[in-house]
């Protein structure tokens, strides 16, 4: 059985605090225009499943022009709250109530700009999973981890805090924070111990759900790196951020996955 039939590539943008309507209209012109043009799987069935991260005040704009494509979209945060005297936060509901099927948690900039904790990661997480929305939890270590040889303990803390209050994850986003932006990626033999151990680490709890688990790399992703990443047996796509708010460089990305 192929990889792809277990687990089903997923390469999403991140489009982070960028865009216009009028730039997201084009964006997802050029994307939509692309996407036929893509691998197929084994089945001749679509072989990756195609995302963009939009911000809040857009998902309706990009709900309406990716309908009835095989375009996905999610959104790049979520409220720990359900409802209630929250200004400026956005509940899982109010995602789901328009057809969202994912959201980012977690992500680097929300940790480090925002000061997020892995138990508020874990309470968005829980948040979401209870409307169900999928979340994508992004996890990875900084620069003088990686140095210290604290790679692994730094993901499995970030991951375990949701284990605590959660199922196993269907979607983890690994991306190491000294990759993310700089232009430096992980080597592909880097990023694939790393979605190993996390695999092995799910796989501990329950097997079968790791086997599913869908692992993706973020981090400086390009048309140019995709393609090595991706032929390692546990990266199972990405999470570009910076080269997917280019329509092109975006489907190259997504024509360099091997199923
Ligand atoms: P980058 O961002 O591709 O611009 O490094 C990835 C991310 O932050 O999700």
């Amino acid at each position: 059985m192929s990889r792809s039939s277990i687990r089903r590539p997923f390469i999403a943008g991140n489009w982070k605090m960028h865009g216009s309507q009028a730039t997201n209209a084009a964006l997802l012109a050029g994307l939509k225009a692309g996407l036929p043009n893509l691998p197929k799987g084994e089945a001749g069935d679509d072989a990756a499943e195609i995302a963009v991260f939009a911000p809040y005040p857009y998902l309706d704009q990009v709900s309406r022009l990716a309908a009835g494509s095989r375009l996905a979209w999610g959104a790049q945060d979520v409220s720990r709250h359900a409802v209630g005297a929250y200004t400026g936060e956005v509940a899982a509901s109010m995602l789901r109530d328009f057809g969202c099927r994912y959201a980012l948690v977690g992500h680097s900039e929300r940790r480090s700009l925002h000061g997020e904790s892995d138990a508020l990661v874990a309470e968005k997480f829980s948040a979401l999973e209870t409307v169900g929305i999928v979340p994508a939890l992004c996890l990875g270590e900084t620069l003088a981890e990686r140095q210290a040889g604290d790679t692994l303990k730094v993901v499995f803390r970030q991951l375990d805090a949701v284990l605590a209050v959660c199922g196993a994850p269907a979607l983890l986003a690994y991306e190491p924070v000294w990759a993310i932006g700089t232009g430096l990626t992980a080597t592909p033999e880097e990023a694939q111990a790393v979605h190993l151990a996390l695999r092995a680490h799910v796989a501990a709890r329950d097997a079968a759900a790791a086997e599913r688990l869908r692992i993706v790399y973020g981090g400086s992703v390009k048309a140019g790196n995709a393609a090595a990443l991706f032929a390692m047996p546990d990266i199972d796509g990405a999470l570009v951020g910076g080269a997917a708010l280019d329509a092109d460089e975006f489907l190259a990305i997504c024509r360099a996955i091997n199923v």
